[in-house]
């Protein structure tokens, strides 16, 4: 039923094979220049002859026939230019569009989006599966548990015992690159109208997910006012950076790294007896000191869920929703129960009432307000026509 997630791993490995496929081939004016100067790396569109005088176009690969079937393909690697002889090279354009990680190393476009825009997408995009202020919920990841240097201090729980807390996996607090995040969202995010947000749009949104998690850039605090863009974004340095890798600078860098490798809770696993052997087959012993770490659903906070249900889609019966919203925020108020004065939607005779005047009265009292207490538009500044759906929405309830 759900289709999103397969596109997202369709999108990743095919975005893995075309990187793996041109690496050190398509951009040119760098290392792989002198291999495209050596032929090595063919052209787009290759033109061969075989040995049968046969010509063919493009990779030189050709599916011999043997006593009247197709035979596995064969390579001819006398073809391209010596080179490789299958797939071809994917042209410039091509590359760019899978071209657009966002690493340590390469910063994303440039752009700039404010906290409170971010706020602002966030509502319209992200809420209904993460949750108010990233809080997460009903299967979907949490965005922020708070402060994120507060946070930092839970990733040393290492789960030992039974019932020991696990760390906070959250953005602020677990992830050692901002860069992630970026592109994250860019790439993946929303469910399911991947790449459909703009650049800025992925800046607000990365802002104010630091805001959530009270981060500071180049101490300053992420505020409500924080506008981030390509330049603040290098700055980002996340809390947890150094917490995935042993520190391997430093005067006593070797030592460092022994003692961590040397202490198993430091990777969460738990060290065989030291006396014994070791072995290749049949290892283990009943009696062996091997700890099998098992990781429990409920072992994350917040707890994970395999349910990754959309939240569920109205039958819309040919109902206006967006009508239906305003009513809702707009109407309902007064329309919604007796006791206000207005007819109250649902109420068949009220309504009836109403629509007997004629709809170009109703529109117009609605429009203009009454003295009877309806006031101009019943107080929004929708243009005529969306009002008018609002008013026809509120009839089909009523009959
Ligand atoms: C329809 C539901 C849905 C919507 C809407 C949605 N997401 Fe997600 N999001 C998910 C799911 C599901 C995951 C977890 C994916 C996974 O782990 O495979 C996720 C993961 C994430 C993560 C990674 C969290 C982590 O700790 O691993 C981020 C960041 C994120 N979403 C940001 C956003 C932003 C920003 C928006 C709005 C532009 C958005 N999402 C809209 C469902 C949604
Ligand atoms: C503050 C309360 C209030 C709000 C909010 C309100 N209404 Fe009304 N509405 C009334 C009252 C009271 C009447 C009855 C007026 C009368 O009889 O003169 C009324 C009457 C109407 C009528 C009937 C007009 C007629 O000719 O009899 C329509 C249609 C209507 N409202 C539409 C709307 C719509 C659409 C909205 C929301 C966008 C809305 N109202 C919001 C109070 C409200």
């Amino acid at each position: 039923m759900f289709k999103f997630n397969k596109k997202i791993l369709l999108g990743a490995s095919a975005a893995a094979t075309v990187a793996l496929f041109v690496a050190g081939c398509a951009e040119s004016g760098d290392a792989a220049a002198p291999a495209m100067a050596s032929g090595k790396c063919g052209s787009a569109s290759v033109s061969h002859t075989y040995a049968n005088g046969k010509k063919v176009i493009d990779g030189g690969v050709s599916y011999p026939v043997v006593n009247a079937k197709t035979g596995p393909y064969h390579v001819d690697t006398a073809a391209g230019n010596g080179g490789y002889s299958y797939g071809r090279t994917p042209p410039a354009d091509e590359v760019a569009v899978w071209n657009t990680t966002v690493t340590p190393w390469r910063l994303p476009p440039k752009g700039e989006g404010s906290v409170e825009e971010g706020e602002g997408v966030y509502e319209e995009k992200c809420v209904m599966c993460h949750g108010d202020f990233g809080s997460g919920g009903g299967g979907y990841p949490a965005l922020s548990k708070g402060n994120a240097y507060d946070n930092l201090a839970s990733l040393k729980h290492q789960r030992v015992g039974g019932n020991d807390e696990g760390p906070i996996r959250v953005f602020g607090s677990y992830w050692p690159e901002a860069s992630t995040l970026w592109w994250y969202i860019k790439e993946g995010m929303p469910h399911p109208h991947t790449r459909s947000l703009t650049d800025d749009e992925t800046y607000a949104l990365v802002a104010y997910i630091l805001n959530l998690n009270e981060m500071e850039i180049d101490g300053e605090e992420v505020d409500e006012e924080y506008v981030l863009d390509q330049e603040k974004f290098a700055k980002i340095v996340m809390p947890n950076k150094d917490g995935f890798e042993p520190n391997i600078k430093g005067p006593h860098a070797t030592d460092d790294v022994r003692a961590y490798y040397d202490n198993p809770k430091n990777y969460g696993a738990q060290k065989i007896a030291s006396a014994d052997e070791r072995c290749m087959t049949n290892c283990q012993k009943p009696t062996a000191k091997v700890k099998p770490i098992t990781i429990e659903q409920k072992d994350f906070l917040p707890p994970l869920s395999q349910v990754r249900d959309l939240p569920k889609q109205e039958n819309t019966n040919g109902v206006d929703l967006e009508a239906k919203n305003t009513y809702e925020s707009s109407c309902a108020v007064c329309h919604g129960a007796a006791g206000m004065g207005a007819p109250v939607v649902g109420d068949k005779k009220a309504w009836a009432a109403v629509v007997g005047k004629g709809m170009d009265t109703v529109y117009a009292n609605a429009i203009n307000g009454t003295d009877g207490g309806m006031p101009p538009k019943g107080g929004t500044d929708l243009p005529d026509a969306k009002f008018k759906a609002v008013v026809d929405y509120m009839i089909s309830q009523s009959k």
